[in-house]
């Protein structure tokens, strides 16, 4: 449980380095263990997410050395390598580690049963397992196999490419398709209504894999072998653990903080062109490039923001920063509009409902939509006790609203953090109060 209380700050100050992404810290383990030669990873995100995809990976075979740090040796077996798992392997509370390891298993010729927490149970999967089974994977489930656990036996020798028009742009659906693809016989190709974050293309070209791109159409052929890159694969921080300071640098006076090392795929800074669409100071510092992914350091100054629109292909950019964009619009001046975000409804928590009714809590104007929520802009919150629902977001982006509250806000069960960022509490209070 532990709960998180929180006064108002007078400005973050100083330098801060998040914790590793998080997205591309699931595909490096998966992909590496895959891989012909050793992988050495650094930057690793070491939280119960990530962690609970490298325990899988172990379980599948593969020899995986945790130096502390965020640097594991990743001895990879090859793309036949992986063996069938003595027992049901555990997901904890992590969508993108079920959905892509799915990916993974359909296409192996053994069974598994990839499980979860409470939270992740409830989750959609027949989103992977329906075109998953078109290549020839057997997935069972609850709910008619729709639900978690999952039983899959994998296509092995029978698996087939596809060519996938997914409905929802979404890169857990797109790379666990290509991940089965790879296993395929033929090219593997999903075309998505706008394009999510290109990871795992990215990744997989740094295994070199030959991964087209058309638009929004991906494919790849099935067959090909993954070799361990020469150099390290080194993993940037998280934008999306980056944006808690960002929108609190934005919004609480007096701040002036650089969040160094951030990873910066164009596929993933709608909040940056967010938070400079409301106004605002942002400035992006000694961009380079890492493992084939883009990584800058980000200054960002405190000035009242101003409401805009959020919708359309700006959704898949910044789809988990929402729940924190909605704290700056709650102190931005006007309304702030998101639609075309009805995927929030099936995150970690329902997160229309739990930012709205939280939010709502500490005195934010705020009304659901369907799709969205509109939030009416004041110039201060006020403190209250709020809860996470289980959502590591949901208890920071709370924590960040406390930040620009009146009096002492509580966020309450805030051992989600650990999900995705490990040490927050003290990253945040010495960024906002400047105690260590
Ligand atoms: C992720 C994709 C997104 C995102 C999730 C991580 C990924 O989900 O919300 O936190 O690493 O591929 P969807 O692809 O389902 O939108």
């Amino acid at each position: 449980m532990g709960d998180l209380t929180i006064r108002p700050s007078r400005g973050l100050r100083g330098e801060l380095t998040p914790p590793g992404d998080k997205s591309l810290s699931h595909r490096a383990v998966m992909l590496s263990g895959i891989a012909e030669g050793t992988t050495a990873i650094s930057g690793f995100l070491t939280g119960e997410d990530t962690m609970h995809t490298a325990r899988a990976m172990r379980a599948l075979g593969v020899a995986i050395e945790d130096s502390g740090g965020g640097n594991l040796t990743v001895r990879g077996r090859g793309l036949r390598g992986l063996t069938e798992p003595a027992d049901v392997l555990d997901m904890g509370n992590s969508g993108t580690g079920m959905r892509l390891l799915a990916g993974l298993l359909a296409g192996q010729d053994f069974f598994s049963v990839l499980t979860g927490d409470q939270y992740l149970r409830k989750r959609p999967m027949a989103r992977i397992a329906e075109p998953l089974r078109s290549m020839g994977a057997g997935i069972n489930g609850r709910a008619g196999g729709k639900l978690a656990p999952l039983a899959i036996n994998g296509a092995g020798a029978g698996c087939r490419a596809i060519a996938y028009a997914s409905p929802v742009a979404s890169a857990q659906i797109k790379s666990a398709i290509l991940l089965c693809g790879l296993f395929a016989d033929g090219v593997t190709t999903v075309t998505e209504p706008h394009k999510s974050r290109d990871h795992t293309e990215r990744m997989l070209r740094f295994f070199g894999v030959e991964v087209k791109e058309q638009g929004n159409r991906i494919s790849l052929r099935g067959g090909q072998r993954l070799s361990a890159p020469l150099s390290d694969l080194v993993i940037p921080s998280d934008i999306s653990s980056a944006a808690f300071f960002l929108v609190a640098g934005a919004v609480v006076p007096g701040s002036d903080v650089v969040v160094r090392n951030v990873g910066v795929n164009p596929t993933r800074t709608g909040i940056l062109d967010v938070l400079q669409r409301m106004g605002a100071d942002i400035e992006l510092l000694n961009a380079r490039e890492q493992a084939g992914e883009p990584v800058a350091d980000i200054r960002v100054r405190h000035r009242k923001l101003k409401a805009t629109r959020i919708g359309g292909e700006d959704i898949p950019r910044l789809i988990d920063e929402i729940p924190v964009l909605a704290v700056a619009a709650a102190v931005a001046e006007g309304t702030t509009v998101i639609s075309d975000a009805a995927e929030l409804r099936v995150k970690e928590s329902d997160r229309i409902a739990t930012v709205a009714g939280e939010l709502a809590k500490l005195g934010a104007v705020i009304r659901e939509r369907p799709d969205g929520m509109e939030i009416a802009g004041k110039d201060r919150l006020s403190g209250s006790v709020c809860e996470s629902h289980g959502d590591h977001r949901i208890a920071m982006s709370l924590a960040v609203a406390g930040l620009v509250a009146e009096g002492m806000t509580t966020v309450r069960d805030t051992a989600w953090i650990d999900t995705s960022f490990p040490g927050f509490e003290r990253t945040f209070v010495q960024a906002a109060y400047g105690i260590s």
